[in-house]
């Protein structure tokens, strides 16, 4: 794993949307996996208004609310559309998001996992991460080897996520259809982008804590190609931070992101 801090929020989305743009680059027909939820809007604004071509690209977001239609404003498959699938080349019948209005689950999570199977694996998986500590919507207890299903939410994640709803956390859903810890796991590269004081507790647990199911982000760690970039304000609780910054001054990887 490597951790990368940047000045600022709008840095730290920066080299993400970059490190994106050149994933895709060099493999036009890059399986995404990608995610949701406020820190993520910087970036497909950041994608949406570069040349980057997304015409080959296919891919899979990691979660969905359960009973909410994906024409529902509340629902990632809206916010997908507004925020990137309508903003850049992608053929819309590429794009899969879990059907949280299924009316067999567990169908729809056996089938959402055998097209990602059949697409031949997710190249990039984008993450943010929940002040619950949950990837996806992977919520404490989530087994590191959990694969798409569906998850109860936490009160902590509605009420975190309330805001997309108004405001209203009885507006927010119980339920939703998620990539399983596993899942996310399995794909080559995970990117996770976290930015802002509320998230610099459950950055260093993830990171630095022990590898447990309560903080499903933490399964991180397992990954062999791991990348969390944090601004700041969320790199404040991190013991190791001197470290990680060597290494990012000195890896050649990193030499043309530092500017
Ligand atoms: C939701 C998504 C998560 C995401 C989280 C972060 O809960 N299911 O995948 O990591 O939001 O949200 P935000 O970026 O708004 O803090």
């Amino acid at each position: 794993m490597e951790v990368i801090t940047r000045p600022s929020a709008k840095h730290a989305v920066d080299l993400v949307a970059r490190l994106l743009a050149d994933r895709i680059r060099a493999k036009p027909d890059a399986v995404l996996g990608l995610a949701t939820g406020r820190t993520m809007e910087r970036i497909y604004e950041q994608l949406a208004g570069s040349d980057v071509s997304f015409k080959r690209c296919r891919s899979f977001n990691l979660d969905e609310y359960i009973g909410l239609l994906p024409e529902d404003v509340h629902s990632y498959r809206h916010y997908m559309h507004t925020h990137l699938f309508s903003k850049v080349d992608i053929v819309a019948a590429n794009t899969h998001v879990p059907d949280g209005s299924a009316s067999n689950l567990k169908e729809a999570a056996e089938r959402y996992e055998r097209l990602i199977e059949e697409s031949g694996g997710i190249d990039v998986q984008l993450l943010g991460i929940g002040e619950a500590g949950h990837i996806g919507f992977n919520e404490p207890l989530s087994s590191i080897m959990s694969r798409t299903r569906d998850k109860s939410l936490t009160p902590t994640t509605r009420a975190q996520n309330a805001v997309m709803f108004d405001g209203d956390v009885d507006k927010v859903p119980k339920r939703a259809l998620t990539m399983g810890v596993g899942t996310i796991l399995d794909a080559r590269e995970l990117i996770l982008l976290a930015t802002g004081s509320a998230k610099a507790a459950i950055i260093a647990q993830a990171v630095e804590g022990p590898i447990t199911s309560m903080v499903s982000a933490s399964a991180i760690q397992l990954h062999p190609c791991c990348k969390v970039i944090v601004d700041e304000e969320a790199a404040t609780q991190l013991r190791g931070r001197d470290y990680y910054d060597f290494v990012f001054e000195h890896e050649p990887e990193w030499e043309c992101y530092r500017n």
